[in-house]
């Protein structure tokens, strides 16, 4: 199983995804860089995609791209506010009425590195609160649907910067210390702990759910956006933000390791995928932060995610 993976990337592209006609996706930040490209490539293989976005006006205009793109169902906007769980479960909820299947959830929506300490509507640190418990709490709540499909997929978007992530477990929410680049990292190695642990705990279940990684290396997207930055450090946050999108890759390619984790066959449970030259390159399995593969760690997560959203798995 773990051959479908190459070690060495061959050139993949958003052509070679299989046919999805008849397959539901779910992607989180569906309005901007790599999540708009993932719905727009979903749809062009005619999956029913639904964009899970914050804000309206900017889903809007992302809906009409990813509609010119789709080739089966039309596409269709589910209102989706992460760092805010009143909304999460309003979304999940939607989608609970709305019945069906979910075949593919693309947890990719994300902030980086905010300048000031920005808190969720629940209190939470906002970039664990977003990037790791709001994709925690979504996927939780959508767990009957995507257990309805046959071989559901989860893929959880991460990042280079895992790597300098550890779990600040005594301040997970930085309340006496705020260091935007460690927060950041921090809530990149959640999103690699969360995924690998849901995909033990869906497997020690006996279900068919697979949960996979990836990352996008470097890649040109709103994300180096300057944050609200003010002043000096907004003309300095701009001048590096113009230097890394020229050195980054296209968001198109940027996206092709989550469109391969979210769409190739016989992904083995766990893998995690990134571009070949780790900032750019066609996808293939890459390497992982070693505290990412910290069972305990997981565990630990696990247990602080149930406690701080309130949203239990049914499985031990
Ligand atoms: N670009 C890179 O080089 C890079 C590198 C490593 C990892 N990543 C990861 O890739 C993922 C996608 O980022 P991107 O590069 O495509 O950046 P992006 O263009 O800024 O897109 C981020 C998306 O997340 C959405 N989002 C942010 N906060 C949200 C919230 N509270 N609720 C719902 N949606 C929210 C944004 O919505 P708005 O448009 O409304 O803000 C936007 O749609 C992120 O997880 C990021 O950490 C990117």
């Amino acid at each position: 199983m773990a051959a479908s993976i190459p070690l060495v990337a061959r050139r993949w592209s958003a052509d070679d995804i299989p046919d999805l006609t008849g397959k539901t996706a779910v992607v989180t930040g569906a309005n901007s860089g790599l999540g708009l490209r993932t719905a727009e490539a979903l749809a062009a293989k005619g999956a029913q995609v639904l964009m899970a976005c914050r804000n309206e006006l900017k889903a809007a205009a992302a809906l009409e791209s990813v509609s010119a793109a789709a080739t089966g169902p039309k596409p269709e906007v589910l209102p989706l506010d992460l760092a805010d769980l009143t909304s999460v479960r309003r979304a999940a909820d939607h989608l609970d009425v709305r019945g069906g299947a979910i075949d593919i959830l693309v947890n990719n929506a994300g902030v980086m590195a905010l300048p000031g300490h920005i808190r969720t509507a629940d209190g939470f640190d906002a970039q664990f609160g977003t990037n790791h418990l709001g994709h925690y709490a979504f996927t939780g709540l959508l767990l009957p649907a995507l257990l309805r499909a046959p071989s559901p997929r989860v893929v959880t978007v991460s990042s280079v910067a895992a790597w300098g992530g550890v779990i600040n477990w005594p301040d997970p929410n930085w309340r006496v210390l705020y260091i935007r680049w460690l927060a950041y990292s921090q809530s990149k190695l959640a999103n690699l702990l969360f995924s690998a642990e849901l995909d033990r705990r869906a497997r020690a279940a006996g279900t068919t759910l697979t949960s996979v990684a990836a990352h996008p290396g470097l890649s040109a997207t709103n994300l180096y956006d300057s944050n609200g930055e003010k002043g000096l450090t907004a003309t300095l946050a701009a001048l590096q933000q113009r230097l890394i999108v020229s050195l980054a890759q296209s968001d198109r390619m940027g996206a092709l390791p989550q469109l391969y984790a979210a769409t190739m066959p016989a992904i083995p449970g766990n893998a995690y995928l990134g571009p070949a030259f780790e900032t750019f390159g066609y996808p293939r399995r890459t390497l992982r932060n070693p505290l990412a593969y910290s069972r305990l760690q997981a565990r630990a997560l696990w247990r602080l995610s149930e406690n701080l959203t309130g949203i239990e798995y049914p499985w031990p």
